[in-house]
């Protein structure tokens, strides 16, 4: 795929505070000012049975799940949100925006030990077996991150008291796929006002656009 390839499918990622929930709320109203038909939706989530899934996995005690389990279930609810959600919304022509996809899989349970972002990636080839057409990464230094993440307070802790350190390795993590697949994650900086991250979202995703 070329950089100028159209875009349909939009995620967006980063790690846990990076504001990468609102800028996709703000691209989804930006667009539909514009006119197009805009679905925004989030992982885990998105349809009823994976809302079902993350209400298992981030609710209740951090240790309920092995690493291993959690890639199941992550990757059990995306499953029931492609088919439900997703494919129907891109096959109706409409653009889909959401709010992390299989990239989250691959750094918060693939960077949890040895051999685990191999799962994550034979799951998924057989599984899910899609991308998005372009990744957003919201890039964010975890310390400002925790900070935000914390300070909003949900019943949703389990991966947010992760701590920074893991936040730390996620950020590489992430910022190592977006130079291994440049065709499809484009970076921007989470570190500034929201405007300006949202302007620089928009640069990304108007040349994409039919
Ligand atoms: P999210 O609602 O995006 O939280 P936030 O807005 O704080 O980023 O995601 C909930 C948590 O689920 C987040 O800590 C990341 C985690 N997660 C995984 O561990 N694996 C996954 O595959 C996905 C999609 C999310």
């Amino acid at each position: 795929m070329s950089t100028t390839a159209p875009a349909r499918f939009i995620s967006f990622e980063g790690i846990d505070g990076s504001g990468k929930s609102t800028q996709a709320r703000m691209l989804a109203d930006t667009l539909r000012g514009a006119g197009h038909d805009v679905v925004l939706t989030r992982e885990p989530g998105g349809s009823p049975g994976a809302e079902e899934i993350r209400r298992l996995v981030l609710e209740g005690d951090p240790d309920r799940w092995s690493a291993e389990t959690e890639i199941l279930l992550f990757t059990a609810a995306r499953r029931d949100h492609l088919e439900r959600t997703i494919r129907p919304a891109l096959a109706a022509g409409k653009i889909v925006i959401c709010d992390r996809f299989a990239d989250s899989t691959r750094m918060y349970q693939g960077l949890r030990g040895a051999g685990l972002r191999e799962q994550v990636d034979a799951l998924h080839e057989l599984m899910i077996g899609v991308e998005p057409d372009l990744t957003v990464l919201v890039d964010m230094d975890p310390d400002v991150g925790l900070a935000r993440a914390l300070g909003r307070n949900g019943t949703e802790e389990r991966f947010e008291t992760f701590g920074a350190d893991l936040q730390a390795r996620m950020r590489a993590g992430f910022l190592d796929l977006a130079r291994t697949h440049p065709e499809r994650i484009a970076t921007v900086n989470g570190a500034q006002t929201v405007d300006a991250v949202a302007a620089e979202v928009l640069a990304v995703v108007e040349p994409r656009l039919i």
